[in-house]
């Protein structure tokens, strides 16, 4: 999901170029902030997934006063609800993986970002609860990214002055999005299995946090 740009895009890429038959969903294929289309897509595709990459757009920074009833409805939908029909309805294969691409800002909120933070991280909680009970019992192994700055258009879109921002990471650079790719599929390939119901941050050192 969230396969046409971005990260999701690099990791249809990276998973296609090992052979994998890859389905890429763009916004147009799949909205998750409208739960008709979500059910519409998952009865297209419930045909028995090994790898299923829950990824959508991120909601526009607001700061809490300015968020609206109508924006905790729509980003509830966007990153939340939709991602629940999901994982409820679409038939995972025995043995296969779930990859969350989730942010930083579920262990180190952002106050421009809270609709992100509250919703992304009530997800992973999902998540998390079914890696440790009907997915470990199928040896589905459940994995969240949660990314920091990568270079999207995403993060054009949060960010002024890029070659300023840059300077401040502690790698001098954002992640690239095939970065996120090549973990995705090297996990995949060497069927590394007992990582699971874990949360990885994939932010080149900027997190502030030991655990
Ligand atoms: N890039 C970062 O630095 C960063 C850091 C932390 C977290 N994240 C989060 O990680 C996710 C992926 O980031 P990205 O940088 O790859 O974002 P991106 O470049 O903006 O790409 C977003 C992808 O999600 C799709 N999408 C947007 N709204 C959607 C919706 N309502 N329903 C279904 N699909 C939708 C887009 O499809 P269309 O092409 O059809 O619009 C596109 O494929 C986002 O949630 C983002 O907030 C990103």
């Amino acid at each position: 999901m969230g396969g046409s740009r971005g990260i999701g895009r690099a990791i249809a890429d990276a998973l296609s170029s090992t052979g994998a038959d890859v389905y890429a969903a763009s916004r147009k294929d799949v909205d998750t902030s409208d739960p008709d289309s979500v059910r519409r897509f998952v009865d297209r595709h419930n045909y028995g997934l090994d790898i299923l990459v829950l990824n959508t757009g991120g909601p526009p920074p607001k700061m809490f006063p300015e968020v609206t009833e109508d924006d905790w409805l729509k980003y509830h939908h966007q990153l939340f609800l939709g991602f629940c029909t999901i994982l409820k309805n679409i038939h995972l294969n025995d043995g296969g993986y779930v990859f969350l691409i989730s942010s930083s800002v579920i262990r180190e909120p952002d106050p421009r970002l809270v609709m992100s933070a509250a919703y992304r991280a009530a997800f992973a909680e999902v998540l998390k609860v079914q890696s440790m009970t009907e997915y470990a019992r199928r040896n589905i192994s459940c994995i969240t990214i949660a990314p920091g700055p990568i270079n999207t258009d995403r993060t054009r879109e949060l960010v002024d002055n890029i070659e300023e921002f840059q300077k401040r990471l502690p790698m001098g650079r954002l992640g690239e999005p095939e970065e996120i790719g090549r973990f995705v599929t090297a996990v995949v390939e060497r069927q590394i299995k007992y990582l699971s119901g874990v949360v990885i941050n994939f932010d080149g050192a900027g997190s502030r946090h030991v655990f």
